[in-house]
């Protein structure tokens, strides 16, 4: 007996500033895919797999040149690439992952000044015919995500940027949306929580029904 060929599963990823409400959503998120009966992976850059993790620990909190800062972020996307996203989609599972390249494009590029064309080598290096496949920007004013982390915990070496640093970061994320509105959708955050879910809601429920009919 011949097996249909297994459906290749969807890449979704969370993306903004930090202070954007990305991870308050985020596990929700995941229980909500699930409820329609589909098998989740969820995972997160840096990080996803041990030796991405032990990178992310010393992308968090050691000094270091752009460059180096910029190469190790694909060092840990290229190990999480290739051993978890990869296989899961290959699967048919669904990858729910926060964060991905945007966020090399936004935080190295826009906030750090690194040419995008430097990221785009990497990027066709390390995942030339990966893309996420819908992506979800949190987003708000600096004034709201600067509160949110003045109240979280210690900060790492991103947060604790300056606010020059993190309207570039805002603004590339923007960039980027604008410039693929198909897969973008862009999430006010500053709205109360009950209606920024329902909104959520709204938009998974179209994407998995159109996925069930593609
Ligand atoms: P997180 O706090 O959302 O887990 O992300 C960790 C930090 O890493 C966050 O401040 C953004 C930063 N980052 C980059 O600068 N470039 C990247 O490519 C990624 C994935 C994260």
């Amino acid at each position: 007996m011949t097996h249909p060929a297994m459906r290749r599963g969807r890449f979704i990823t969370l993306e903004g500033v930090d202070g954007a409400g990305k991870s308050t959503h985020l596990a929700w998120l995941v229980e909500q895919l699930r409820r329609y009966g589909l098998d989740v992976v969820q995972t997160r850059e840096p990080g996803g797999t041990p030796l991405a993790e032990k990178l992310r620990e010393l992308l968090l909190t050691e000094s270091m040149r752009l460059d180096t800062e910029t190469l190790l972020m694909f060092a840990a996307r290229c190990e999480h690439v290739r051993t978890v996203i990869e296989p899961a989609l290959a699967e048919g599972k669904w990858v729910v992952c926060d964060r991905f390249t945007d966020a090399t494009y936004a935080y190295q590029g826009g906030g750090r000044g690194l040419p995008r064309e430097r990221i785009a080598i990497l990027e066709q290096w390390v995942h030339g015919d990966l893309q996420p496949d819908m992506t979800w920007l949190f987003d708000v004013p600096l004034s709201v995500s600067r509160e949110r982390l003045g109240r979280s915990r210690a900060l790492d070496r991103f947060e604790r940027e300056n606010d020059a640093f993190f309207e570039r970061t805002r603004a590339a994320y923007h960039a980027r949306a604008q410039a693929d509105p198909a897969r973008f959708r862009i999430v006010d955050t500053t709205r109360p929580m009950a209606q920024v879910r329902e909104d959520l809601l709204a938009q998974l429920d179209d994407y998995v029904r159109s996925w069930h009919r593609s």
